[in-house]
């Protein structure tokens, strides 16, 4: 990515800063997690099922935008079946025994999650098909003639996938997962509790009136709403006592140039970008990045998907267009 942004989704360095102090701002239990409600309720009535009967709970697999909380929700679910949880991404996984060496040293019980999950490869993924069917690994030893199939016995584990493109899931690694579920963008209510919650565990005190202003500006992101709330907590340090209030917030949201709603200048400037260039005429995402100077894919992941929200681009089959809510924010 070209720029780091405030504003953005994908993981930054700082928001491992807590990891290394120790304390985190991911809930634990279904309790402490705010929002996603349906999910909620889904998940706690299919674990509960599962203890019942002694049981592993059925694949999962959880999608939507980045920065709403499915590896966080994949831990809270690890956490409410008394199992262990081991992470992993698909970008990390190169080769089938890499994944065979994962599913052989799980154990009975345990939570495997795998980020990302639209990015394993080929030969990879269909390693996955018969570990998550039967719990069984088929592998091929040897090369040529000599070359024979064995099939090992797994632990029963429960696999939970994430994506933001569901779309771009193979079919038979889809319908391998028996509960789906897409996750939401949160209400500023919802949002408001997260940065309220947030701020008692970094130890920082916030009005209630700018925990709502931070939540406006948010993006109905949680991962936003966090790092918007460190930025302005190093700005309240720095400027005055510590304390956040709406004075300090809407200061220090000036100074990051992020306005009324949570757009910020990489977004204005592609927006505008594509009016003064295409007018309302569609344009096409690779397109799009070269006139930003980012990948296609951080313009698809990470700009769209809230200006989307917004209304202020369309997806047509020709390409993107932005609307008039667009250009009214703008002022253009
Ligand atoms: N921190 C990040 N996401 C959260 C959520 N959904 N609930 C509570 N705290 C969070």
């Amino acid at each position: 990515m070209a720029i780091e942004r405030v504003v953005d989704t994908s993981i930054h360095e700082d928001d491992h800063e807590e990891a290394i102090a120790e304390i985190s701002l991911r809930p634990v239990t279904f309790d402490e997690y705010i929002g996603q409600k349906r999910l909620k309720t889904n998940l706690k009535l299919a674990i509960e099922a599962a203890k019942k009967r002694g049981d592993v709970m059925d694949h999962v697999l959880l999608y939507g935008p980045p920065g709403l909380g499915k590896t966080t929700m994949a831990g809270v679910i690890a956490h409410e079946m008394n199992a262990n949880f081991r992470a992993t991404s698909a970008p990390s996984i190169e080769k089938a025994g890499d994944l065979a060496s994962i599913l052989t040293n799980l154990t009975d019980g345990d939570i495997l999650f795998i980020d990302e999950i639209h990015r394993l490869r080929r030969a990879v993924e269909e390693i996955l098909y018969s570990a998550m069917e039967d719990y069984k690994l088929d592998i091929v030893i040897g090369k040529g003639p000599a070359a024979r199939s064995v099939k090992l016995d797994l632990p029963r584990f429960t696999l939970i996938g994430a994506t933001t493109q569901t779309g771009n899931l193979a079919g038979p690694l889809r319908d391998r997962f028996g509960h789906q579920y897409r996750l939401e963008y949160y209400a500023n209510a919802d949002i408001q509790k997260i940065i309220e919650r947030s701020a008692k565990i970094l130890e920082t005190t916030i009005d209630a009136d700018a925990a709502k202003l931070l939540a406006e500006r948010s993006r109905l992101t949680p991962r936003i709403a966090n790092r918007l709330l460190k930025r302005v907590r190093d700005y309240a340090d720095v400027n005055g006592d510590g304390k956040i209030t709406v004075d300090v917030a809407k200061r220090a949201l000036e100074m990051l140039e992020i306005d009324e709603l949570g757009l910020d200048p990489a977004d204005r400037n592609m927006l505008t970008l594509m009016i003064e260039k295409y007018g309302d005429k569609p344009v096409g995402l690779n397109t799009i990045a070269a006139l930003t100077g980012d990948e296609p894919t951080t313009i698809e992941n990470y700009y769209e998907p809230f200006l989307m929200q917004l209304g202020m681009i369309q997806r047509t089959p020709k390409g993107r267009i932005v609307t008039d809510i667009a250009r009214e924010h703008l002022g253009l």
